[in-house]
């Protein structure tokens, strides 16, 4: 009997590898024959561990699962998949998980993240059998036809960023992944790798062939071990495949990757401060143009892409770019995996297309606060992204209708917040994250954050608020229009939709502030 005990992250952090041993430790004093599978996460991250038993009828649920429930549960027959105050069923049939759409995420918390053969027998390169039999510009135009954009936050078309690379005359170009998922409240990159590093290998090299590149590097932040272990892993078994290095399955076709490990600094996930770290640089920000399409790794043309980005291509070549671009709204094409965290009941990983309103996913999937409080506030693409009221809970999670309301779909992080949040506390929070992650290469960004700590303080403290409410304005206009990348660029994002939308926070009395 397979049973299912994930690998992932979040159902390690929750005692997942403890209670994998202590099923094992039942199966043996019962003389019960078990094969424990240790797959990626299923994404409903508040089940964590989450625990299947496969069954003729389809895998059965059970979590979250401590190892004190195992021999409860075996003595009531999980292996049977019978019924356990812990059951919630068979898996593809919970609400959650069978509502949404998932193209990217096909494959993770379903198969053995290191097994090949499970890859295969899912599709898994499928997408790239068919580019190696396509000359390269056409699997460009795929890329483009599909709508995809930059998955990481800023919504770049993919294929135009590959047509630049592929145009250009190098004898080396590289595929860059950016994997220094920074955003607070995500994991989506993380969840892809952790739970099916195949797919992310398949779309670098669909890359690479692509746009001629031979070589491409993961960047991984160090925050995430376990991801960079299950990668290194996973290309060493690409590579014994045959579906890495020379002449990829027999065809004239090289590719080869490497894993890179980042050292904790946000400003990493900025494209030209990852390729400066990569050369073993310092993590400071480069001047653009050139961009890096035309001069990047080691000055030479690179493709840079998120994670989930190169993840959706093989199905983008396998399924066709009309299938992909049938999903979703407008400009936003295709799927995003929305994760929701926070002050959330039901905190994880939705993978949906555009189009679905922020309220399905926080009130429906996330089943509302978990403090059973009103929400107040919810953060938008990470912590450059913009708070939203609770009324505008109702706009579709879609690049321009985001952008109609001063927000951010980024990377598609959600983080919810009660109403007890504090505004001016968050405020000052977006400023004092940027003085310390600021790389300090531009002034607007380096000064201007520290002076945004100080105006913050004097706000909350009622001191002379109204001038130094108009100076906190004026100085996050010269940060918008005067820092050199978004670290900078975007930290007035979260701090000016605080004091628009909730002004009251910016003018309770001293003594209230002091006591929170
Ligand atoms: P950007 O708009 O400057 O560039 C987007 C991408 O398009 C870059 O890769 C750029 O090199 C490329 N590009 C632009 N014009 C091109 C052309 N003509 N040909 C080929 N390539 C071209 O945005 P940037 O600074 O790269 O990213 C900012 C975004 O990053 C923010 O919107 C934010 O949402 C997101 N972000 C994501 C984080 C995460 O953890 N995923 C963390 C922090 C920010
Ligand atoms: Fe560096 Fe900040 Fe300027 Fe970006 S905005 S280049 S992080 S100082």
């Amino acid at each position: 009997i397979r049973v299912y005990v994930p690998r992932d992250a979040a159902a390690l952090s929750m005692g997942a590898d403890s209670v994998a041993r202590a099923i094992a430790a039942e199966a043996k004093k019962r003389g019960d024959k078990v094969e424990i599978v240790r797959n990626g996460s299923r994404g409903m991250l508040w089940l964590e561990p989450l625990v299947e038993v496969e069954t003729p009828e389809g895998r059965i649920a059970y979590g979250p699962v401590k190892t004190s429930d195992v021999e409860d549960l075996f003595g009531t027959g999980f292996l049977e998949g019978k019924a356990h105050k812990l059951c919630h069923g068979l898996t593809a049939e919970i609400p959650y998980f069978k509502n949404q759409e998932r193209l990217t995420f096909a494959r993770v918390g379903l198969i053995d993240p290191l097994s090949i053969e499970d890859y295969r027998k899912y599709d898994g390169y499928a997408g790239l059998t068919k580019a190696m039999a396509m000359e390269p510009i056409d699997i460009v135009d795929q890329v483009t036809k599909s709508g995809l954009r930059g998955r990481g936050g800023a919504a770049f078309p993919t294929g135009i960023k590959w047509k630049t690379v592929h145009d250009t005359h190098n004898a080396q170009k590289y595929i860059c992944c950016n994997a220094d998922e920074g955003d607070s409240g995500t994991f989506a990159d993380r969840m892809l790798m952790e739970g099916d590093p195949f797919c992310l290998i398949e779309g670098m090299t669909i890359a690479g062939i692509a746009v001629g590149a031979t070589k491409g590097y993961i960047y991984v932040r160090s925050e995430y071990p376990h991801a960079v272990d299950t990668l290194r892993e996973a290309i060493r078994i690409a590579n014994r495949a045959n579906w890495l290095g020379r002449n990829i399955q027999g065809s004239p076709y090289h590719f080869d990757l490497e894993v890179r490990m980042g050292a904790g600094a946000y400003v990493c996930g900025e494209e030209t401060s990852m390729l400066e770290s990569i050369e073993g640089r310092r993590g400071l920000v480069r001047y653009k143009p050139p961009l890096p399409a035309i001069e990047g790794l080691f000055g030479k043309p690179t493709v840079i892409n998120n994670v989930l980005s190169l993840g959706s291509v093989p199905i983008i070549l396998d399924k066709g770019a009309d299938y992909y671009r049938d999903f979703g709204m407008g400009r936003s094409r295709g799927t995003l995996a929305f994760q929701i965290a926070g002050n959330i009941k039901q905190g994880g990983l939705v993978e949906k297309a555009f189009g679905v309103t922020a309220r399905e996913l926080i009130e429906g999937y996330g089943a509302g606060t978990l403090s059973g409080r009103p929400i107040r506030a919810v953060q938008f693409g990470g912590p450059l992204g913009a708070y939203l009221p609770e009324h505008l809970l109702d706009t579709p999670m879609d690049y321009e209708e985001f952008t109609k309301v001063d927000a951010l779909v980024g990377h598609g992080g959600i983080v919810v917040f009660d109403d007890t949040v504090d505004m001016a506390a968050m405020a000052r929070f977006a400023m004092e994250f940027c003085t310390i992650e600021s790389c300090g290469k531009c002034t607007p960004c380096r000064i201007g954050s520290t002076r945004g700590v100080e105006t913050m303080d004097r706000i909350i403290g009622g001191i002379e608020r109204e001038r130094n409410i108009e100076i906190l304005t004026d100085l996050c206009e010269t940060m918008t229009d005067g820092s050199l990348c978004a670290m900078g660029g975007l930290t007035p994002m979260p701090v000016m939709s605080a004091l628009r939308h909730f002004p009251e926070d910016f003018h309770r009395p001293v003594q209230a502030a002091a006591a929170e």
